[in-house]
């Protein structure tokens, strides 16, 4: 039987550093996937994610517009959104346009430490305060509930010997980049 595998342009939205926007672009890179980043949005002029984005080629677009977003997505033919790190919640216009195409990475076991508020930093604090000895990442699909998406794929970690929220959020971080890699695979494959 031959494999049907389907082969994305990737819009990624980010609104930080970045490194998850790195993780993708060394995957396609090393060809653990088949789809490519066509086009990077990020919420944050300052993003050091748009300075990854500009070394590759990349096109970008720093911009909060609802319609300026969706005619560069338009503009680069996105037909996959990976949110990684973006810090804003998705208009209900794009949401629409991209019904089942729209995935986000987020660094805990969903359903916990999931929802509004619960981003960066927050989450890990979360974790250490309740002394939980396992944490994660969840990636799934983006719906109008935050977080609250159907789950695509997840990954433990242990933080057992965590000293702080910062090293949970190191931890949790290290082991999204594949975790994200992999979901574009399976999004291939599906
Ligand atoms: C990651 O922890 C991601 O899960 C969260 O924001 C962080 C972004 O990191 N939503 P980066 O910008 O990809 O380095």
């Amino acid at each position: 039987m031959q494999n049907h595998l389907k082969e994305f342009k990737i819009g990624v939205f980010i609104s930080g550093g970045g490194s998850n926007l790195q993780a993708l672009i060394d995957g396609e890179k090393s060809g653990s996937f088949h789809s490519a980043i066509a086009g990077v949005v990020s919420s944050n002029n300052e993003a050091y994610g748009v300075v990854r984005a500009k070394k590759e080629g990349i096109p970008v677009l720093v911009s909060n517009d609802e319609d300026e977003v969706i005619e560069f997505l338009n503009d680069n033919a996105i037909d996959l959104i990976v949110l990684a790190g973006y810090l804003r919640i998705i208009s209900p216009k794009i949401m629409d346009k991209y019904s089942n195409r729209i995935i986000n990475i987020h660094p805990s076991l969903l359903p916990k430490y999931g929802g509004r508020g619960m981003y960066g930093l927050n989450v890990h604090r979360a974790v250490f305060s309740n002394r939980d000895i396992v944490s994660g990442a969840t990636v799934h699909y983006v719906n109008q509930i935050v977080d609250g998406g159907e789950i695509l794929i997840q990954a433990k970690v242990s933080t057992e010997d965590c000293k702080s929220p910062e090293e949970i959020q190191a931890k949790v971080l290290e082991i999204e980049h594949s975790l994200l890699v992999k979901a574009v695979k399976i999004l291939e494959e599906a």
